[in-house]
C-alpha cells in the first residue's frame, strides 16, 4: 500500500519523484455566476448581492493575467442554473503519472469529484466532457468507496514533487484519499480542517514552490501544522484577517515566481516580496461573496 497515514510519513520530500509544473490553465466564464444558496459561511446573507458586470470585469482581469504569463489558457462556458461553476478547481483533480513516457499515453487524466452539495453536482459532467474531448483519461472513484470529494478544492499537488496534500473535514471525506492514493500511486498527507470559514484546503494552504507555502495555521489542528512544517522548509504565515476576509491563502503561484492574490492583503504581499516572490494583486471581491478567490477560479492541468 502506497498510502501513508499521517503518523507514518517517514519519507523525505527528496525521496519523491520529481513532477513538472502543469502548463495549462482552465477558466470558466462567470455568465451565470451568483450567490443563490449558502453552502459555506461566506455565502450567508449574500444571496442576490453579486454585481454581475463587476464580476465579469474581475474575471477578465484574472484571465488577462494568466494570458500574460507563459501558460496555455483554456476557457469553457458556465452553464445556466449552476452559479458556482465558475469555481473550476473543484470538479476534478488533474494528474500526470510521473513514470517515463509520452504524455499522450494514458499518463494525463483527471479524477472526477463527488460534490458534497446537491446544488453543485451537475457541474461535474461539464468538466468530464471537456477533458474527454481533449483526450484525457477521465476516471471515477470506485463505487466501493463512499464519501464526497471536491477535487482541487481539497486535494493539492506539492509543487515539483509527486506528493498530494489532502484536506478533509467539511467537504471531502478522509477515506477518499485511500482510494486516490491507490489509483494514482501517490502518498497523501492528510490535513484535517478545523474552522468552518476554511472549508476547503485551498482556503488555508497555498503551496508556492517546492520549499514554500502560504499558510493560515489557525485553520489546522496541531498535527496538521506539524505536517505542513515537515514538508515545507519555509512557511509564510498569513494573519487571520487577511486569511478570513481577504482569502490570502486562496492565492496561486503558477510558476514559482508570480503570486496572484486578492488585493489588499498587505502583510502577506510584503512577506511574499521578502521571500523573493512577485505578488500580482487582483480584485476578486464579487467572488469572495461566494467563498472563493483566485485559486478556485482556475484549474491547472498537464
Ligand atoms: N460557493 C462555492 C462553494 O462553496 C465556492 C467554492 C470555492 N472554491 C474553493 N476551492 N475554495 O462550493
Amino acid at each position: 500500500m502506497i498510502y501513508r497515514r499521517p503518523d507514518d510519513l517517514d519519507f523525505a520530500l527528496a525521496d519523491r519523484p520529481r513532477q513538472e509544473r502543469p502548463g495549462n490553465v482552465l477558466l470558466t466564464t462567470p455568465d451565470y455566476f451568483g450567490v443563490e444558496y449558502a453552502i459555506n459561511p461566506h455565502m450567508e446573507g449574500k444571496a442576490g448581492t453579486v454585481d454581475k458586470t463587476e464580476a465579469l470585469r474581475q474575471w477578465e482581469a484574472v484571465r488577462e493575467t494568466y494570458d500574460a504569463l507563459d501558460l496555455d489558457v483554456h476557457v469553457t462556458d458556465g452553464a445556466a442554473g449552476l452559479p458556482d461553476m465558475v469555481f473550476c478547481a473543484n470538479q476534478t483533480l488533474p494528474y500526470l503519472d510521473p513514470r517515463e513516457g509520452p504524455p499522450e499515453a494514458g499518463r494525463r487524466g483527471v479524477v472526477l469529484s463527488r460534490m458534497r452539495a446537491e446544488e453543485r453536482r451537475e457541474e461535474v459532467p461539464y468538466y468530464a466532457g471537456f477533458f474527454s474531448e481533449h483526450g484525457y483519461d477521465v476516471r471515477e472513484l470506485s463505487d466501493q468507496v463512499d464519501g464526497h470529494f471536491e477535487g482541487m478544492g481539497d486535494a493539492l499537488w506539492h509543487p515539483g514533487r509527486h506528493l498530494l496534500w489532502g484536506g478533509h473535514g467539511f467537504r471531502t471525506a478522509p477515506k477518499v484519499y485511500d482510494a486516490l492514493s491507490e489509483m494514482l500511486g501517490v502518498p497523501v498527507v492528510l490535513l484535517e480542517l478545523a474552522d468552518e470559514d476554511f472549508y476547503h484546503l485551498d482556503t488555508c494552504l497555498c503551496p508556492l514552490d517546492e520549499q514554500t507555502a502560504l499558510v493560515y495555521p489557525g485553520a489546522f489542528t496541531e498535527k496538521g501544522r506539524a505536517l505542513v512544517r515537515q514538508f515545507f522548509e519555509n512557511t509564510i504565515e498569513v494573519p487571520a484577517v487577511e486569511a478570513r476576509e481577504g482569502f490570502a491563502c486562496n492565492a496561486h503561484c503558477p510558476d514559482g515566481e508570480h503570486v496572484l492574490i486578492q488585493r489588499g492583503c498587505d502583510v502577506t504581499t510584503e512577506q511574499l516580496v521578502a521571500g523573493g516572490f512577485t505578488p500580482v494583486e487582483l480584485e476578486t471581491g464579487e467572488f469572495l461573496k461566494s467563498g472563493g478567490s483566485v485559486f478556485c477560479m482556475k484549474l491547472m492541468f498537464w
